[in-house]
């Protein structure tokens, strides 16, 4: 199977270079400066040119209160620039893997959400990514989007090495207590992304995939320093007491039994994996 990947340097992109041989993918993946998104037409020229089988978009504007203020260029990545990848992916057969988040939900039920749940984002980042999906299912009939939340890595910018980072100084830190979501490793997701793309005439449009279990980002952070052996006193907070530029949703924890039930891709159980992913990047001094 050739994968035309978008997003390589990413958190999920480096985890599905790193899974593409044990999962028969063959990868090419277009660096930023081969294929700009913010470029229209960049993407597609690069997907016409391979022809692949299946195109993975781990691509996106990922900053999340930044976009607040960077609205046009998140809508053009996150939602233009999807719908041209997915259109250029139908030209040449492809299957269509995309990503997409929990954000696109307002948070305000307490119930497991399905992917048949009413979407309303509270953020420009969430409505950049809700735009996107519209726009990929509208543009290839054999598009896959896979909803996900929280997602973590030894690589990039993420929770947990944020947690870690701030242990070096810090012996006490207030952490939201009321927003409910799920953990999720990078490498999971990856995973779940080559299964999919592996199954050409498999189900197509949205799916949900998150860790297991659900958890606060003040649970999430307890388990980092945990694992790390860090004595930290956490103090649980509201949503309402830590300001940020945009606003996030407080229950985004999601039904996966979807993707379970078509694909028998398994909920990741985030509690190991971030004893792994700590004790990989204290051993490498990345933390
Ligand atoms: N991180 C999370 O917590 C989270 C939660 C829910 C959903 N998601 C979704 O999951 C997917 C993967 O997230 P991630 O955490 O792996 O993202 P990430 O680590 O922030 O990586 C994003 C990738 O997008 C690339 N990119 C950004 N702008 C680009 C442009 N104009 N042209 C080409 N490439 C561009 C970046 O390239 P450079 O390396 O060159 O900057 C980077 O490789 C995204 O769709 C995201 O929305 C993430």
């Amino acid at each position: 199977m050739r994968v035309f990947l978008f997003g390589a340097n990413g958190q999920v992109g480096r985890e599905t270079l790193a899974a593409a041989h044990g999962a028969g993918a063959r990868i090419i993946a277009p660096g930023r400066a081969d294929a700009d998104l913010s470029v229209p037409g960049a993407a597609a020229d690069a997907i016409r040119l391979f022809a692949p089988d299946a195109v993975i978009n781990a691509a996106a504007w990922t900053a999340v209160d930044k976009a607040e203020e960077h609205a046009n260029e998140a809508f053009r990545i996150n939602a233009e620039a999807v719908g041209e990848i997915a259109a250029a992916a139908s030209e040449v057969g492809a299957r269509f893997i995309h990503l997409s988040t929990d954000y696109v939900f307002p948070g305000t039920g307490s119930t497991p959400l399905s992917e048949t749940a009413p979407t309303g984002p509270l953020n420009v980042y969430g409505a950049s990514k809700l735009k996107g999906e519209a726009l990929a299912l509208a543009a290839n009939a054999n598009s896959v989007i896979i909803r996900t939340s929280w997602v973590y890595s030894v690589h990039g910018v993420n929770f947990v090495k944020t947690m870690l980072g701030l242990s070096k100084t810090r012996d006490e830190l207030a952490i939201v207590d009321d927003q409910r979501g799920g953990p999720t490793p990078a490498s999971a997701v990856a995973a779940a992304c080559l299964q999919v793309a592996a199954r050409r005439d498999g189900p197509s449009g949205l799916y949900h995939f998150q860790g297991a279990p659900d958890a606060s980002w003040a649970d999430f952070a307890e388990a980092i320093f945990a694992a790390a052996g860090k004595r930290m006193k956490i103090n649980r907070i509201p949503t309402s007491a830590y300001k940020t530029p945009a606003r996030r949703p407080l229950f985004t924890v999601l039904n996966c039994a979807k993707l379970l039930r078509d694909y028998g891709v398994h909920q990741p159980e985030w509690r190991g994996d971030v004893e792994r992913a700590v004790r990989r990047l204290i051993a490498s001094h990345e933390e």
